[in-house]
């Protein structure tokens, strides 16, 4: 039987970052591609059926006797990574959900529905900017037009990247025949947070998602000489974007709750001697309360406008995606507590929040979902730093077995 720690370390060569540390496997690059290769061969091996679906979602099918696919028991994650990213923040749910199957099949499970294993692409929206993406094509949630013309940094477009690599682009989007299959969605994660270590329980379940959202501010000013203008003829935008990112700092930490970030910000052109033109930031504003989110994501744009002002530039704010605080079904929640009381010999399983987005976050507002989360000993995510024991990976596939053998 291969286990999680094995499948992981097949894979631990592939998207490496020799200039940022850790892993960059943006959706549809060659490391996100090897990485779907990778499943499609492991899935195989274990007699599952794989396809890809219209939206790029893989899927490998393990069918009841029936063939019957309605209302199916599905689990899975992702393959691609933040830039930068760790080896586990979802390759471990992928894994995890394959290692299950095998040991379900040893178990001797005979699935009463079908069950499905599956990776959803740009779940990190790090190429086209809005995280989740396949989940929300898949439900409709988002506009598949809007989609289409996403477009990534070096301005390729969603509609031309997904057609190189076999899609259709005019039929991306909600996918009834898909999303009649599932009939619940469990994704395994790794933790990222502190909460199991503090708690010392090496799995937990999801209680719920912080509403989220992304935004792109841009400021305009005027490109210049950096020898050539003297300081008071300078309408400089990066001057700007430094303001607006302290006056997100202040903002967000005057408010319970509030998480807000800037982890991207591009000066254009972006030359050493070149005043910007322009700046791009992108903001992330998280907190459970959507009008809370509303009102900081407000108050921040006053500021950066009148910063801007102050400086002779100009700025815009365009929301990029927006999903609201989601509470997993509960029932579903205290079902996969009582199943990982076998996999924790009967230790409480602690049920937890959670600030991070997630596939299953998405998939909540249509089928009944539910997560297992996995123990990250440095509390780190997003980072080379996100780390899971050996033991606790390979404990992930029991435990998934465990919630997926009771909820067959
Ligand atoms: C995804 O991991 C997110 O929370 O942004
Ligand atoms: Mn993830
Ligand atoms: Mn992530």
């Amino acid at each position: 039987m291969t286990t999680v720690s094995d499948m992981l370390g097949a894979i631990s060569d592939v998207g490496r970052d020799s200039v940022r540390g850790g892993y960059s496997r943006p959706v549809f690059s060659m490391a996100e591609l090897e990485l779907r290769e990778w499943f499609t061969a492991e899935a195989t091996k274990l007699g599952l059926e794989v396809s890809t679906d219209r939206n790029g979602i893989l899927w490998g099918w393990w069918d009841a006797e029936s063939g019957d696919r309605t209302g199916a028991l599905v689990t899975g994650s992702h393959l691609d990574s933040v830039p930068g990213g760790g080896a586990f923040d979802g390759p471990l749910g992928v894994a995890a959900a394959l290692a299950a199957v095998d040991v379900l099949k040893e178990r001797g499970v005979e699935p009463r529905r079908g069950l499905a294993v599956t990776v959803f692409p740009e779940e990190e929206g790090s190429r086209f900017g809005v995280a989740c993406l396949g989940s929300r094509l898949l439900t409709g949630a988002i506009d598949a037009d809007r989609v289409r013309n996403l477009k990534d940094p070096a301005g390729n477009t969603f509609a031309d990247v997904s057609r190189a690599h076999g899609l259709d682009p005019k039929h991306l989007g909600r996918d009834e025949e898909a999303l009649r299959t599932i009939g619940d969605f469990i994704e395994l994660h790794v933790e990222q947070g502190r909460a199991l270590i503090d708690l010392d329980s090496p799995v937990g379940v999801g209680s719920s998602i912080l509403g989220h959202g992304r935004w792109r501010l841009t400021v305009q000013g005027q490109g210049n000489h950096a020898g050539t203008t003297l300081m008071a003829d300078r309408a400089d935008p990066m001057v700007v974007a430094a303001q607006i990112v302290l006056a997100i700092r202040r903002t967000a930490a005057s408010q319970d709750d509030a998480r807000a970030t800037v982890g991207r910000l591009q000066p254009v052109p972006g030359g050493t001697n070149v005043i910007a033109s322009r700046v791009d930031l992108w903001l992330d504003v998280r907190h459970p309360d959507d009008s809370v989110t509303a009102a900081l994501v407000e108050s921040i744009h006053g500021q950066a406008q009148k910063a801007a002002a102050f400086e002779g530039c100009s700025v815009t704010l365009t929301e990029e995606s927006f999903s609201s605080t989601v509470h997993f079904d509960a029932p579903l929640q205290r079902q996969l507590q009582n199943s990982l009381r076998r996999t924790t010999s009967e230790h409480q399983v602690p049920a937890l929040p959670t600030g991070a987005g997630h596939d299953a976050g998405v998939l909540a507002g249509y089928v009944p979902s539910g997560m297992v989360y996995i123990r990250n000993p440095t509390g780190i995510s997003h980072s080379p730093e996100e780390f899971v024991e050996d033991t606790d990976a390979n404990l992930a596939a029991s435990a998934l077995a465990d919630v997926l053998e009771d909820l067959l």
